[in-house]
Order: structure tokens, then C-alpha cells, then sequence
């Protein structure tokens, strides 16, 4: 038995979505929760620097005692992993892998869209790592910087989230895509509005269900689950207003969080 929570962290709240993948799929688990809301978002900034928050933000878990790492955001995925790995002795889970393996078991026709922050796609690590499964596929990737704000103001659903969501994907629908990775925290949070423009014969892949799948095999083969008569404890901490942090999550996660604490991120 490992009783320590697993830990998770993102450049905000949109890896709340992964958490509550994982809470779902293993509620038996305690979780420590990171966002970085203070310095997001990460998807516009340089790899030094998206390196450098992500050493930081796994220095504060490991704080915390935690028995394992989930990378939830897909820029610090994309350009830390490797690093990671290298650097810390401790199982590590991020979510581009879980994403690409899902997409590539999903698709019929070889033809799948990547959607993510500027950073993201300009890594090409989704490209890299759904070739290294089966390089006759065609990937057709596309940033959509705007996507994040979107949420980020609640715009899920309405009207200017549709008008932008097809400015973006109207071009990969147009590539006779069947199949589309959210590689975004945030995206699938939009996801009403994206099946809307791209039609129900495109396949949403959403990374935070894979990622939970990939967590509970880790816990099962590599550190070992909880006491099950145990009640898990959630805690969660941000670099950002503990209030704002409070008040997004709860309505993320259809819950009441009331026990947010403040963290000085710049201190790890
Ligand atoms: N968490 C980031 C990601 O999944 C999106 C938000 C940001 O740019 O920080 O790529």
C-alpha cells in the first residue's frame, strides 16, 4: 500500500480537467493539486522558460510528498517530459503519449488534426510522437491561441466561441480530418462548440480521460494504490487569488473547494 497522494500540476486551472479524469476513474486516490495561474499562460512562453516553471512546480510536489508526477499540461509535456525523466527519480505521467496513442486507435481514414497552444504546436512533439506509432498517418496541425482566453472568461458555448472555434478548425475540417486531439487543458472545455463546427463524424480525443487511463496502469505496475478504507483527501494550492482559484475549480469540477492555499512558486 501507498498511502501518499498522487500529484498533479498545470499552468492553471484547465489541468483541473485531468484531475477530474483521475479522480473519476480511481476515486480511492488522493491528489495534490498545482496550478500556476500566477505566471500562465505557459503556451506563449520561450522553452527556457516553460522548463524552468515546470522544475519548479515539480520541486513544490515533491513537497508535498507525493508518490508520483502527472504533467497535466500539454506545453510542459511538450517540452520538459524528457527533461523531467532525466532529473527526478520519481514515475512521471504527461499527456501528449496518451493523446497520440488514443488518436491513432481512433482514426479510420490516417488523416488526424492536433489542436494546442502556440507552443505546443510549434514543438511538433505531437507530429514526432504519432509517427513513431504509424508514420503513414497525416497530421494536420494548428495553434489556437485564443482558445485559451475563451475559457478562461467562461465563453464555452455562446456565439463569439463558435465564430472563433471556426476561424480555427474550419481549415483541418477542410483536410478531411476524422479524428482531433484536444492538446490543450483548456480545450476540452469547449468541446460542445468544436463538435458543433467539425461534425459528429469527427472524433474528439480528450487527453484527460487518456492520461487517467495511463495513471491507474502506473499505480497498478510501478507504486502501488491506496488503502481503499481510507477516505482520499483532495488539496490544492495555487500561485494566484486563492478566491478566483476557489471559484473556477468549483464550477470545473461540480464540487465546492473551499481549501485553496496560496503558494510562492518562485521560492522552488
Ligand atoms: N495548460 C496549457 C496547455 O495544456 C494551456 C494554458 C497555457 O498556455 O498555459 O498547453
Amino acid at each position: 500500500m501507498d498511502n501518499r497522494p498522487i500529484g498533479v500540476f498545470d499552468s492553471g486551472l484547465g489541468g483541473l480537467t485531468v484531475l477530474k479524469e483521475i479522480t473519476e476513474l480511481i476515486p480511492t486516490e488522493s491528489v495534490v493539486y498545482f496550478g500556476d495561474s500566477g505566471r500562465a499562460p505557459y503556451g506563449i512562453k520561450s522553452k527556457e522558460t516553460i522548463v524552468k516553471y515546470t522544475f519548479q512546480d515539480i520541486r513544490f510536489l515533491l513537497n508535498q510528498d507525493i508518490k508520483m508526477i502527472v504533467i497535466a499540461c500539454n506545453t510542459a509535456s511538450a517540452y520538459s517530459y524528457g527533461l523531467v525523466k532525466h532529473n527526478f527519480d520519481i514515475p512521471v505521467v504527461e499527456v501528449v503519449q496518451p493523446g497520440s496513442a488514443a488518436a491513432v486507435r481512433e482514426t479510420r481514414n490516417n488523416k488526424i488534426g492536433i489542436i494546442g497552444t502556440t507552443a505546443t504546436i510549434s514543438s511538433g512533439v505531437y507530429e514526432k510522437a504519432i509517427s513513431s506509432i504509424d508514420n503513414s498517418i497525416e497530421v494536420y496541425s494548428k495553434a489556437c491561441p485564443l482558445f485559451v482566453p475563451l475559457v478562461e472568461e467562461g465563453w464555452w458555448d455562446n456565439d463569439i466561441a463558435y465564430r472563433v472555434v471556426e476561424e480555427y478548425l474550419i481549415p483541418l475540417k477542410e483536410k478531411g480530418i476524422d479524428t482531433l486531439v484536444l492538446g490543450c487543458t483548456h480545450y476540452p472545455l469547449l468541446k460542445n462548440t468544436i463538435e458543433k463546427v467539425m461534425g459528429e463524424e469527427v472524433k474528439l480525443i480528450n487527453s484527460a480521460l487518456e492520461v487517467a487511463k495511463v495513471v491507474d496502469r502506473v499505480i497498478k505496475e510501478t507504486v502501488s494504490g491506496r488503502d481503499e478504507k481510507i477516505k482520499p483527501v483532495y488539496r490544492y494550492y495555487t500561485s494566484d487569488s486563492v478566491e478566483k482559484f476557489e471559484s473556477l475549480a468549483s464550477s470545473l469540477l461540480n464540487k465546492e473547494i473551499h481549501s485553496a492555499e496560496k503558494v510562492d512558486i518562485e521560492k522552488y
